[in-house]
C-alpha cells in the first residue's frame, strides 16, 4: 500500500483555499517547534457561519493536505460545527495519514479552534475556556 492516498496526494499537489483573507474577523496560527512547521487559519465569520477560510502553511505535505482538507470541511458551516472539527475527522476525510504524521492533522484542529477564538476575542463574545482546552497549555506553539 502506498504510504499516502490518493486524497493525501490530491490536497498536497492542489491544496483548496491557499491564501490571505485580508478582513478576516479571526485568525490562528500555530507552531510546532519539534518539526518548525506554521500553519496560519484565516476565517471570515458572518452571521455565526464560517463564510469563508484561507491558510497558509508552512510545512510538510501532510500539514498542506491537513490544512486543505480541513478548510473544506468547515467552509460554509455553522461555527459550532468547526468548533466540533477534530484530527481524526480530517485525518478519516483524507482516508489516513501515516501513523509518525498524525499530528501534522492536529495543527490544523488547533489553528482552526485558534482563530475561533481569535474571533470570539475580538468581538466580545463570552465563550467556555473548556472549549479551546488545546491553548491553555499548548505543547506545540508554546503559548
Ligand atoms: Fe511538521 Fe508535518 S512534519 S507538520
Amino acid at each position: 500500500m502506498a504510504l499516502y492516498s490518493d486524497k493525501v496526494m490530491d490536497h498536497f499537489r492542489n491544496p483548496r483555499n491557499v491564501g490571505v483573507i485580508e478582513d478576516a474577523n479571526g485568525v490562528g496560527e500555530v507552531g510546532n517547534p519539534k518539526c518548525g512547521d506554521i500553519m496560519k487559519i484565516y476565517l471570515k465569520i458572518q452571521d455565526d457561519t464560517i463564510a469563508d477560510v484561507k491558510f497558509e502553511t508552512f510545512g510538510c505535505g501532510s500539514a498542506i493536505a491537513s490544512s486543505s482538507m480541513a478548510t473544506e470541511l468547515i467552509k460554509g458551516q455553522p461555527l459550532s460545527e468547526a468548533l466540533k472539527l477534530t484530527n481524526q475527522a480530517v485525518t478519516e476525510a483524507l482516508d489516513g495519514l501515516p501513523a509518525h504524521k498524525i499530528h501534522c492533522s492536529v495543527l490544523a484542529e488547533e489553528a482552526i479552534k485558534k482563530a475561533v477564538k481569535d474571533y470570539y476575542d475580538r468581538s466580545g463574545i463570552a465563550y467556555d475556556p473548556a472549549d479551546f482546552p488545546v491553548f491553555e497549555d499548548c505543547d506545540h506553539c508554546g503559548e
